[in-house]
């Protein structure tokens, strides 16, 4: 099969591509769906062929609803939930109904590379906050909203990733989000919160999300079944108040194509139905957390020479910054030459770190793969 024609991911062989935050195909539940997908099939016919209601198919929005209670605590009510064909889609209708020309975005430095393409498609001022350890850094955002407001100038809302962050693997700490929700109370900040990882942990349950511990209407809270079960799919969800979610299933793409990721709803809705949800959310956190130990203990080396990263507890990535005697493209040549593959800290950043980094996914590989990899990475950068 020539998948360069079929699929975003290009792979070339015998390198250790660690750039992709995709996964492996080998773990993606093809029996289950075929099962789910004739079972639905059988049981909806035509329905599930044609257009559907605006905010996603109910049955299981309500499954997704009863989840998010047992999970988080808080159950979003019918008018608070809608699907989504994924966050890519989703953040880019909040942006495109909920950003005017010329406001500003404020977004985490760093942060997901693509949405900062999504952003960069509309006429908007991008503003990056820079984030530690312990995830965004909540004072800088305070002063950077107090001088835009100062300067009569509109903000359209926060994009955040607090849990599992793409690049950096970070989670907001618990402080961190106290203050967040303070300085929204403050200012009235509309935060729209990416939790594509949720389901990614791997050594204990991340804090609820920023939409249930906040208060309603604050945020917009975007979920996906990309990483919890097939990126294929193309199928999400988005909690958020009922004004916010009228507005996003009300609006004119969905009332000309009905609701998003109609055909998928039905086949996932099998999946939770069946239990077969479960089982393969907890086959990936066990298979992504013996990835993540793979390559973390492969690069362990590295300390002894500067590198520091700390140790991601879900999603894809691990974020390894470099000492000050590297820059990341030298560190990204001498990877290369060694066959493997990484992602420069400069793509994920519209302003400088103040430091030099490079993204590695362990999403894509075996541990064994992932060991090899590590192997080869220390090795050229220790030579
Ligand atoms: C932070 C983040 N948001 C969104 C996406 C894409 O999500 P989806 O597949 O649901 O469009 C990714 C995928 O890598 C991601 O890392």
């Amino acid at each position: 099969m020539d998948l360069s024609r079929i699929l975003q991911l290009q792979r070339t062989p015998g390198v250790f591509d660690l750039a992709w935050g995709h996964p492996d195909l080998s773990l993606l539940p093809v029996a289950d769906i075929k099962a789910a997908t004739l079972s639905a099939l059988e049981r909806y016919a035509g329905v599930m062929l044609t257009y559907g209601i605006d905010r996603g198919v109910g049955p299981l929005r309500d499954m997704v609803a009863a989840q998010i209670g047992q999970s988080e605590g808080v159950t979003p009510q019918p008018s608070e939930i809608m699907l989504s064909a994924g966050n890519s889609q989703a953040l880019s209708q909040v942006a495109m109904l909920y950003a005017a020309p010329n406001d500003v975005v404020f977004v985490e430095n760093p942060t997901y590379h693509l949405a900062l393409r999504i952003l960069r498609d509309l006429p908007v001022r991008i503003h990056p906050i820079n984030g530690d350890q312990d995830g965004l850094d909540v004072e800088e955002l305070g002063q950077a909203i107090d001088s835009y407001r100062a300067a009569g100038q509109q903000i359209a809302f926060l994009y955040t990733i607090p849990t599992y962050q793409n690049p950096t693997g970070v989670t907001l700490s618990a402080a961190r989000r106290d203050a967040l929700r303070e300085l929204q109370a403050r200012s009235g900040l509309r935060i729209v919160e990416d939790d594509v990882y949720r389901e990614l942990w791997f050594d204990e349950k991340p804090l609820p999300s920023l939409w249930a511990t906040f208060p309603r209407g604050s945020v917009i809270r975007l979920g996906s079944f990309s990483k919890s079960l097939a990126p294929g799919l193309r199928i999400g969800f988005i909690t958020a108040d009922t004004a916010t979610i009228d507005r996003l299933s009300g609006c004119g793409l969905l009332d000309s194509g009905g609701g998003m990721a109609h055909f998928p709803a039905f086949i996932l809705a099998e999946l939770y139905s069946n239990g077969s949800y479960d089982r393969i959310v907890a086959t990936y956190r066990q298979n992504y957390a013996e990835r993540r130990n793979a390559l973390e203990k492969a690069l362990q080396p590295l300390y002894a020479h500067g590198y520091t990263w700390q140790p991601p507890h879900g999603g894809y990535f691990l974020w390894m910054r470099l000492p000050p005697t590297i820059t990341a493209s030298s560190a990204l040549a001498r990877i290369r030459a060694k066959s493997v593959d990484a992602l420069p800290a400069t793509l994920f950043s519209s302003k400088p770190l103040g430091y030099e980094a490079i993204r590695m996914a362990y999403s894509l590989y075996t541990p064994n793969e992932l060991s090899a990899a590590g192997s080869a990475i220390v090795a050229a950068l220790t030579s």
